[in-house]
């Protein structure tokens, strides 16, 4: 059986982290910006100070494959955001565990709205998002809000 677990975004998650958004399908779907590996760097240096902000590597079986995280949190809310970088892992059950494991987080610390926001047009990670209880709300250009109550 196949162990996912959430471990620490360290050096190795940042160099596969600029392959993983640099590749163009990941890019568009992820929405990400245009950034250079100077950002990243600045980024990754700015994270122990970030305190509205959270984010963990994701393993199977020992071998690093996405990446995912809180951001915004604020009073009872969090914003959650995630992909699986490595596409040989797409469609293997883990989108939805990373899903789960990030509510449970987020119950245990109280939290009690947990919100995202996804390109209208990724039918696959809305599929995810519905099936693990988010709501749609307004979508903005092209950017589709949705919540889940926790
Ligand atoms: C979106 C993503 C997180 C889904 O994770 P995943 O591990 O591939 O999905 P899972 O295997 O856990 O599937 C869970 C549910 O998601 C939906 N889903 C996943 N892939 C799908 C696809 N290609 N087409 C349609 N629905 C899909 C289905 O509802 C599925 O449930 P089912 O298996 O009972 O049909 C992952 O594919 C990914 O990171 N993609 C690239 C980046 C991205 O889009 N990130 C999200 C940005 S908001």
């Amino acid at each position: 059986m196949k162990v996912v677990e959430f471990v620490k975004f360290d050096e190795k998650f940042l160099e596969l982290s600029w392959i993983w958004l640099n590749d163009l399908e990941i890019k568009v779907l992820t929405n990400t910006p245009d950034f250079t590996q100077i950002d990243q760097r600045r980024w990754f240096e700015s994270l122990d100070s970030k305190k509205d902000y959270e984010i963990w590597g994701v393993t199977v079986s020992g071998i690093p494959i996405g990446v995912c995280g809180l951001k915004n949190i604020k009073n009872s809310e969090a914003e959650y955001w995630g992909y699986i970088g490595d596409k040989l892992y797409w469609r293997k059950g883990i989108g939805e565990i990373m899903m789960k494991h990030i509510i449970t987080i987020c119950k245990k610390r109280e939290l009690s709205v947990l919100k995202l926001f996804v390109l209208e047009n990724n039918i696959a990670a809305i599929n995810l998002y519905s099936k693990t209880g988010f709501q749609k709300q307004l979508a903005v250009n092209g950017l589709l809000e949705m919540i889940k109550i926790l």
